[in-house]
């Protein structure tokens, strides 16, 4: 067993770590603030070709593995979490799975300007009465002949108003169940579909996540991603890989929080030393550190199945389980080693606490991950 990471690898965190540093934390507090899309920085990643790190270069991908896809993750979910799941959407959740369930035209068509970040997509199941529950699909794709009538309404889609592309999950034969359901791929300016406007949330705010309804939206039907009634295990098995790209967003949110914790308590003083010296600092650092560590070996393991071309559904799960965990516990502890500090916008700690939360929730709570390890545990 080699623990130890590839100079290629070590290469692309370090190529990571300057873009998070020298792209990514100037203007991070204002576009949070202001819910402001990071626009210049997603295509300077695009240049550099973060955005389909795993697709093939012949769809102007980087043929990179998962491994350096979550390393990259990381390194960008320190500094800013808003950016990075704009990344991990397109990479995972878009180019992932086009590039593996896609026909060639699809690719041709869509995954090259996907994958070179000249655009991006968004990958929408979540409906008002569906997030957990996805086999509950109340938008409907009705096939007629050479096209499909598309009606419903998706909640909370990430790249919701600035996509390009958007991979669409509808049922097509209510009496067939998950069956039935179909993935279909929409564009911009189709008539009949409207995106609705943007959330205000809690956190990852200058990320893009708007509702999006379809209103007789006519589709051809070559543009359904596999065969009739595969759009669930579309989703499912596409899901699966992107939940291995929260869980790298969760342990960088994790780490960036320890990072500025461990350097402020080595400055701040406290009853005549720096705060760092007292036990009660100390040892939450100590928590900290081992549990990140735990969560990155588990993000890493789920990577390195999915590059081995082992199952991942239950490592997934897992990684995403416990490094959402450590990312809430964390940036709340990096907060209070801050003290009142930690309550102010400029010293980054609480902006990274309320990113965490979502990835608690989003590709699948903790709830439902909990759903799929038992599963796997008990079938086994
Ligand atoms: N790979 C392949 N197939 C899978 C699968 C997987 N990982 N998981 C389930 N399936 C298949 C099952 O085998 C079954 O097929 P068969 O009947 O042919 O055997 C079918 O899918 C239905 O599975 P279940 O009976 O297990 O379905 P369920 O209703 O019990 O739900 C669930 C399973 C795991 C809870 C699922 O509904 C789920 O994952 N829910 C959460 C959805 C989710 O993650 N939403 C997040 C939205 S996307 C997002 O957040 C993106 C963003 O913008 C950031």
């Amino acid at each position: 067993m080699d623990f130890s990471l590839s100079e290629e690898h070590e290469m692309i965190r370090q190529a990571a770590r300057d873009f998070a540093q020298n792209e990514l934390l100037p203007g991070v507090i204002e576009r949070d603030e202001n819910q402001i899309f990071p626009k210049e920085q997603i295509k300077k990643l695009g240049e550099l070709g973060f955005m389909g790190m795993m697709t093939d270069p012949e769809y102007n991908g980087s043929g990179m593995d998962t491994l350096s896809y979550v390393i990259a993750m990381e390194e960008l979910s320190k500094v800013d979490a808003s950016t990075s799941v704009v990344v991990s959407v397109n990479n995972s959740l878009v180019c992932w799975g086009l590039e593996t369930f896609g026909s060639k035209e699809h690719k041709e068509k869509y995954l090259s300007r996907l994958a070179s970040g000249e655009i991006i997509g968004a990958f929408c199941l979540s409906e008002p009465e569906a997030g957990s529950d996805a086999t509950s699909q109340k938008t409907t794709a009705i096939d007629h002949g050479d096209h499909y009538i598309l009606n419903g309404t998706k909640n909370w889609i990430t790249n919701g108003g600035t996509a390009e592309v958007y991979l669409v999950i509808a049922q097509t034969d209510r009496e067939k169940g998950h069956k039935g359901i179909n993935a279909l791929i929409v564009e911009k300016g189709m008539p009949g579909f409207e995106i609705g406007p943007k959330e205000n949330k809690l956190g990852i705010r200058g990320s893009d996540t708007h509702s999006l309804n379809f209103n007789d939206v006519k589709v051809p039907k070559e543009n359904r991603i596999g065969d009739d009634g595969f759009g669930f295990k579309f989703a499912m098995k596409t899901l699966s890989g992107g939940r291995i790209g929260i869980a790298a967003q969760a342990l960088g949110i994790a780490a960036g929080a320890y990072e500025l914790a461990l350097k402020y308590s080595k400055e701040r003083k406290a009853f005549g030393t720096e705060i760092a010296n007292h036990q009660a600092i100390a040892f939450k650092l100590a928590d900290m550190h081992t549990q990140i560590e735990a969560a990155r070996h588990l993000v890493y393991k789920a990577a390195w199945d999915k590059d081995q071309g082992k199952n991942y559904d239950l490592s997934g799960a897992m990684a995403k389980l416990y490094a959402s965990q450590v990312a809430m516990e964390t940036s709340v502890e990096a907060v209070q080693i801050h003290g009142g500090n930690g309550f102010v916008k400029e010293y980054h700690v609480e902006r990274l606490m309320r990113d965490a939360k979502i990835t608690q929730i989003y590709e699948g709570t903790s709830e439902i991950q909990k759903i799929v390890i038992s599963r796997s545990i008990l079938r086994n």
